[in-house]
């Protein structure tokens, strides 16, 4: 994405920026609507619990770019700031979780640009969820310009231990005691454990229930 800048032109590229990820993440959410509606239909079933969309504030922004060591630029933030459009997708089974990323990569105008698997390499802390980073074309009147999305998806129980997680790191500016930290690494363990046995039972549910209906 090429952004004009300079002093005269950096409110409106401001705002023409935030125009272009508000408009990416609308975009997707009706592409997530559409599958889900879909894979209902043919299914029966949704894999999508919910979505949460969230653009991200300027101060985080400046944040983060002063954490790279970036001068606060408009061209900067939309080169090296990889998730100021960002979009939660929660669903029930850590099977959803690849089928949903199996859909967004066969949508043909969407480019994955990188995967992070943090399911199959959880992080030290023990956060476990799948993200993409894509692009998705926005169509203005007079261009189409190719915009960045971060999608973070994730099991409920995955989602309720990175809240309870986040607002923990949040409490201690980073520095949470050792026994915190720990149990929280215990947590994510059983959250594992838990997203396991649920997929188990589900698949044993679905199996008596095709058996069923054969007979
Ligand atoms: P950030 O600067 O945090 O965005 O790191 P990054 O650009 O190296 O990407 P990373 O994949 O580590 O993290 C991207 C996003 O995933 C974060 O902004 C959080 O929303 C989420 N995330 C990553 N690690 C953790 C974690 O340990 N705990 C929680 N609660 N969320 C995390
Ligand atoms: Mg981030």
């Amino acid at each position: 994405m090429e952004v004009k800048v300079g002093q005269d032109y950096d409110v409106n590229s401001w705002t023409e920026v935030i125009l272009l990820y508000t408009s990416a993440l609308k975009q997707m959410q009706t592409k997530l609507e559409i599958l889900n509606d879909e894979f209902q239909h043919v299914h029966q079933y949704n894999p999508i619990e919910h979505i949460k969309a969230r653009i991200k504030t300027s101060e985080s922004i400046v944040k983060k770019l002063r954490k790279k060591g970036y001068e606060s630029t408009i061209q900067n933030m939309v080169d090296h700031v990889n998730d100021i459009a960002g979009l939660r997708i929660i669903c029930s089974f850590t099977s959803d979780i690849y089928k949903i990323a199996e859909m967004i990569t066969n949508q043909s105008d969407i480019k994955v640009q990188y995967v992070k698997d943090y399911i199959q390499n959880p992080k030290e802390s023990g956060y476990r969820s799948y993200h993409m980073h894509i692009t998705v074309p926005v169509y203005l009147s007079d261009k189409i310009v190719e915009t960045k999305v971060e999608i973070q998806i994730r099991t409920v129980a995955m989602d309720f231990w990175a809240s309870l997680e986040h607002k923990i790191k949040y409490k201690f500016e980073g520095h949470a005691p050792d026994d915190i930290i720990d149990a929280l690494i215990e947590c994510s363990n059983m959250v594992s454990k838990l997203d396991k046995m649920m997929l188990t039972l589900n698949n044993e549910i679905n199996s008596i229930k095709e058996q069923t209906n054969e007979n």
